[in-house]
């Protein structure tokens, strides 16, 4: 039997560990040739040959999309490579948190520039492929798929640029959603709660131990996430999941 996505491509920004690692191997699961994004290329080489190995197809495109000139550049290396793109996984993020006073503000800059301006700029790469994809066989139907989180529905205090980030992540995608939706390709918002990866890595040691205190007993792992948005871009032409919340079963606020 055909899988859902064969003869779809299909890209992932920050796939090279967590949520966008796992979103790659379930899009290929599915039959689609998937382009894996990130800055770290000796990751990216051992996902693709994980993908390989399970008789799936992947490209590996080392690029830090926070640059516009790289983020095109993945996107048309795609394109040049397998033919096509149908799917794209705005995935790539970075949290820092901490309070706004007394602030390093070069930790809300790569916040800004990852979170919002480069998922940006992949999207204006990829909506002509998109477009075109959608217009034509085999699904008749794209999908742009951008990861917020639970942070881009309710501000706390400790995590204000993060939030803001979040937010404009939802602004851009319910405006996209409206402009593109009549042309059949389908913006998604996927919005977990706390997932075990390294992304609370990256905070100063003070911030990881206040984490380590509020983490969920049970938090989701990043194959529960890649479920939904595998769920989200295998549906038939005439059903957008427009947007998912999911988080730990355990997970108050
Ligand atoms: N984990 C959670 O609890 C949680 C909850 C809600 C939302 N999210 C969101 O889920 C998304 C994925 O996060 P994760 O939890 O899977 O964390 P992660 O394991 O830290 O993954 C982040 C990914 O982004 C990539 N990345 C970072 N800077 C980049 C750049 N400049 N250009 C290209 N890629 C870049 C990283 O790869 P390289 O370092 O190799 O570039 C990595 O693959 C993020 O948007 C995050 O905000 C996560």
């Amino acid at each position: 039997m055909a899988k859902t996505l064969e003869s779809t491509v299909a890209l992932v920004t920050g796939a090279s560990s967590g949520i966008g690692d796992a979103t790659a191997r379930a899009l290929a699961g599915h039959g689609a040739r998937v382009a894996i994004v990130a800055r770290r290329g000796d990751r990216l080489a051992a996902l693709a040959a994980r993908i390989q190995a399970d008789g799936g197809e992947a490209l590996a495109l080392e690029a830090d999309v926070t640059d516009e000139a790289r983020a095109r550049d993945a996107v048309e290396r795609t394109v040049a490579k397998f033919g096509r793109l149908d799917t794209v996984v705005n995935n790539a993020g970075v949290m820092l948190l901490g309070p706004i006073v007394g602030a390093d503000v070069s930790e809300w800059q790569r916040m800004l520039d990852l979170n919002v301006a480069g998922l940006m700029y992949v999207t204006n790469a990829a909506l002509p492929h998109l477009l075109r994809a959608a217009d034509s066989d085999p699904r008749k139907v794209a999908d742009l798929v951008n990861v917020s989180s639970v942070a881009g529905r309710a501000a706390r205090v400790g995590a204000g640029v993060y939030n803001a980030s979040k937010f404009a992540v939802g602004a851009f995608s319910e405006s996209l959603r409206q402009e593109v939706t009549k042309r059949h390709v389908r913006v998604s918002l996927i919005e977990p709660g706390f997932v075990d990866t390294e992304l609370r890595s990256h905070n100063r040691p003070e911030i990881q131990e206040q984490l380590v205190a509020q983490l969920a007993a049970e938090p989701l792992q990043a194959d529960d996430i890649a479920d939904a948005i595998a769920y989200v871009v295998t549906r038939a032409r005439h059903v957008a999941i427009n947007e998912v919340l999911i988080r730990p079963t355990e997970q108050e606020r």
